[in-house]
């Protein structure tokens, strides 16, 4: 996601952390945040491209090969070099890894060997790319980044279409050019629209903390169904993908918003409070 995307997922997860998770996330947080998980979420995008965080510019996606509508981490899940564990996926195991072992050893949260307020900030973020579903999107296009489209009359490609235009166009057509009101609605359709299938987005297999994988799964599925389907290089979207797609996105801001709430729930509830 661009960084609308980034601040509603994580707005929403930050309504629905648990007062212990809310407390532990604030403790984290850098001081330029204000208290405010979605002022910070885009971080990992601002540092991606800069010498010290060039390693981090793998991991805010996945590829399967082409036109292969589904994701195996096992396969799927390696940088362009091959090295393996190198993917979105890996990544926000790998930070929930460090949080969770941090928290646990509940102190140690000041004292860890890693940077705990960074580890925070990559694994909300890579929680909301991994439901973008064209950062599971195939190898060839590079997620659809290859794919050039005109959005309406402006050239552009497909990747950009589902980070930014489509929520660019809802603001602008729905929610009076305000991410406040947008966001309003997204909440309002977890309580009402939603509310039968909030409680199976928040449970991962097997009690794991955090389960990627299923998410990557739905992610590669839907672009198939969604994203890359009338959307040929060269070609012109306008009124009927953007009206048949936004529903699309924003239930994938919600799903990212709820998981990662309910991630950093696991993380940071101390095990005693566990029945
Ligand atoms: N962003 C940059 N490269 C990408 C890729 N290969 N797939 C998805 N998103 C990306
Ligand atoms: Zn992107
Ligand atoms: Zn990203």
């Amino acid at each position: 996601w661009g960084d609308e995307g980034h601040y509603a997922t994580c707005k929403i997860a930050q309504g629905y952390l648990t007062e212990e998770a809310l407390a532990a996330v604030k403790r984290l947080l850098p001081e330029s945040a204000g208290g405010d998980l979605a002022a910070v979420c885009s971080w990992p995008d601002d540092v991606r491209r800069t010498p010290n965080y060039r390693w981090s510019a793998g991991l805010h996606f996945v590829n399967p090969p082409d036109f292969q509508c589904n994701y195996n981490y096992s396969r799927d899940c390696h940088d362009s070099a091959g090295n393996k564990d190198r993917c979105v996926s890996a990544a926000i195991y790998n930070y929930t890894l460090q949080l969770s072992t941090a928290y646990r050893n509940d102190s140690s949260v000041l004292e860890s060997k890693y940077n705990l307020t960074e580890a925070l900030l990559f694994l909300s973020h890579f929680i909301g790319d991994i439901h973008q579903p064209l950062h599971v999107g195939f190898v060839g296009d590079k997620g659809g980044n290859s794919i050039v489209v005109y959005w309406y009359q402006n050239k552009t490609n497909l990747h950009r279409v589902w980070d930014d235009m489509i929520i660019y166009s809802a603001l602008n057509t729905f929610y009076d050019s305000d991410l406040t009101t947008m966001i309003q609605s997204i909440q309002r359709n977890i309580t009402d629209g939603w509310l039968n299938e909030v409680s199976s987005w928040r449970t991962c297999p097997n009690n794991y903390i955090a389960c990627p994988d299923p998410y990557a799964s739905e992610s590669i599925s839907l672009a198939c169904k969604y994203a890359y389907k009338n959307a040929t290089p060269g070609s012109t979207l306008g009124d009927d993908y953007f009206l048949t797609r936004l529903p699309i996105v924003e239930k994938r801001l919600a799903q990212g918003g709820i998981r990662l709430a309910a991630t950093l729930n696991r993380i940071f509830t101390h095990p005693s409070k566990i029945a």
